[in-house]
């Protein structure tokens, strides 16, 4: 069953408690919620190793909802088919990690996989300038990746914003997602300024305060205020000159 809102919800289900994975798994097709947001991690791009091709794999035939996976590690390549024998929907790469972007994803589009871009908070726009052809969204990465329960980057709904703004200039309608504390406070401005992909953890989906069915409520709740706000403008850093 996959819902189609104007702003995907994507748990992050590293942030789930795996012991619960069959029941969460149900929950979360009943709320519904559009895709699982699953984070790939290798122990060294970035220091942590929270599931493995074995948890997607084991989940793939339980649930039809699309599969949406986040890679975090220094041999992007070596991942790609492993991933499209296994199901996935789709799959971002972090500019950061890739040694030979353009080939990577056109690997993941010839594999039938729909390619994302994957920016870490520090990391310019002008990264997408010359593979745009290739991409069917972009990650504008709103905490450092590799951990859950982080705080929001200061710059974030401004890159939101600017990623908005550059890919209007060139005329290319492809979503944007956000990761990293997408939380109930937060979500309004992270989608006033363009977000339309959720990667729901610990701040709102997963929150520890309320159960799966309330939290979707308050994170559709925090949708509906971003989507009745002006576009955030961007703003730009006001730094005293001193
Ligand atoms: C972090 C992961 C996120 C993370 C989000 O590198 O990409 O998906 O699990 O968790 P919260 O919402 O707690 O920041
Ligand atoms: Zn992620």
């Amino acid at each position: 069953m996959k819902s189609d809102h104007p702003v995907q919800i994507a748990p992050s289900m590293m942030c789930a408690d795996l012991w619960r994975l069959p029941e969460i798994l149900s929950e979360l097709e009943s709320i519904p919620v559009d895709l699982l947001h699953f984070d790939l991690m290798d122990a060294h791009y970035v220091p942590n190793i929270p599931m493995g091709l074995g948890v997607i794999e084991s989940i793939r035939p339980h649930t039809e909802l699309p599969f949406d996976v986040h890679l975090m590690v220094e041999n992007n390549d070596f991942f790609i088919d492993k991933l499209a024998r296994l199901g996935v929907q789709q799959v971002s790469v972090h500019v950061e990690s890739a040694t030979h972007l353009d080939r990577t994803l056109t690997l993941i589009r010839d594999a039938g996989i729909k390619a994302g871009l994957a920016l870490n908070p520090a990391t310019p726009l002008f990264w997408l300038d010359y593979v745009l052809e290739h991409l069917d969204f972009v990650l504008v990465m709103t905490v450092n990746p590799g951990f859950a329960g982080q705080k929001l980057v200061p710059a974030a709904m401004r890159k939101i914003a600017g990623c908005r703004d550059y890919l209007a200039e060139r005329g290319v309608a492809i979503p944007i997602q956000v990761d990293g504390n997408v939380s109930f406070q937060h979500i309004p401005a992270m989608v006033a300024a363009g977000a339309r992909s959720l990667v729901c953890g610990t701040s709102s989906l997963f929150h520890p305060d309320g159960s799966l069915a309330e939290n979707a409520a308050r994170t559709r709740a925090s949708i509906g205020e971003g989507l009745a706000l002006r576009p955030l403008v961007l703003q730009r850093p006001q730094r005293e000159v001193t």
